[in-house]
């Protein structure tokens, strides 16, 4: 399993130190979840973090925009360095056009999902995607707990991914942990983001690798 630790459950006064834990961790990524208070209702942090968090992380920035109108701010994702860019099927009126500028400006483009929205409504973008993102919670807070429904739809979008050749990864946010990691990795999840369950453990090094050994 590929793990991307989100620093939304870091301690902030301390961020330098828990990102220097995760650059010595088996962590594939680093999640930053951006979000604006009309998309979610909660407002997290914006570029100058991301800029900040960049200079020090030795892990790719999967970037989680909760936020309206993402395609406005591609070139600003990019500008961090970001290698995943990740934004909301609900936050965006045109699919195509949004992920072939993702591409153009030299990013992987991962579209996400809440959790009552269908996986087939990506069945006609899905061969052009590098990664879906389910949600296994409402999008917002760290610490939910996991929607069980989510399982099903990793086994639906594996299929979905199957039958249309698409290489596009299946990452899940929300929840993750000791429980419901190994039942994500059982359904075909291949890449896991955890934030409470990581930063909030005695031991965010074992953390990562108890996910990453799924
Ligand atoms: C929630 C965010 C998640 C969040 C996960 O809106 O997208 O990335 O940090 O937190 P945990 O792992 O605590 O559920
Ligand atoms: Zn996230």
């Amino acid at each position: 399993m590929l793990v991307s630790p989100s620093i939304l459950a870091a301690d902030f006064c301390n961020l330098g130190a828990d990102i220097e834990k995760i650059n010595n961790s088996e962590a594939d990524l680093l999640h930053l979840d951006v979000m604006d208070g009309i998309f979610v209702p909660n407002i997290s942090f914006g570029f100058p973090v991301i800029q900040s968090v960049a200079a020090v992380s030795k892990k790719p920035l999967d970037v989680h925009l909760m936020i309206v109108e993402p395609e406005k701010w591609i070139g600003k994702v990019r500008d961090t360095g970001a290698a995943i860019m990740n934004f909301h099927q609900e936050a965006c009126s045109h699919l195509y056009s949004t992920v072939a500028q993702i591409h153009d400006a030299g990013m992987k483009a991962a579209i996400t999902l809440c959790p009552a929205t269908p996986v087939d409504t990506l069945r006609d973008i899905i061969a052009d995607l590098d990664m879906v993102l389910l949600m296994s919670v409402e999008p917002g807070f760290g610490g939910q707990k996991f929607i069980m429904h989510t399982l099903d739809k990793v086994r639906e979008l594996r299929e979905l991914i199957n039958e249309s050749g698409s290489k596009a990864l299946i990452e899940i946010d929300g929840g993750v942990n000791a429980e419901t990691g190994p039942m994500l990795a059982e359904a075909g999840a291949d890449i896991v983001v955890a934030g409470s369950y990581v930063f909030k453990s005695p031991d965010p090094n074992e953390a990562v690798g108890f996910l990453k050994s799924l």
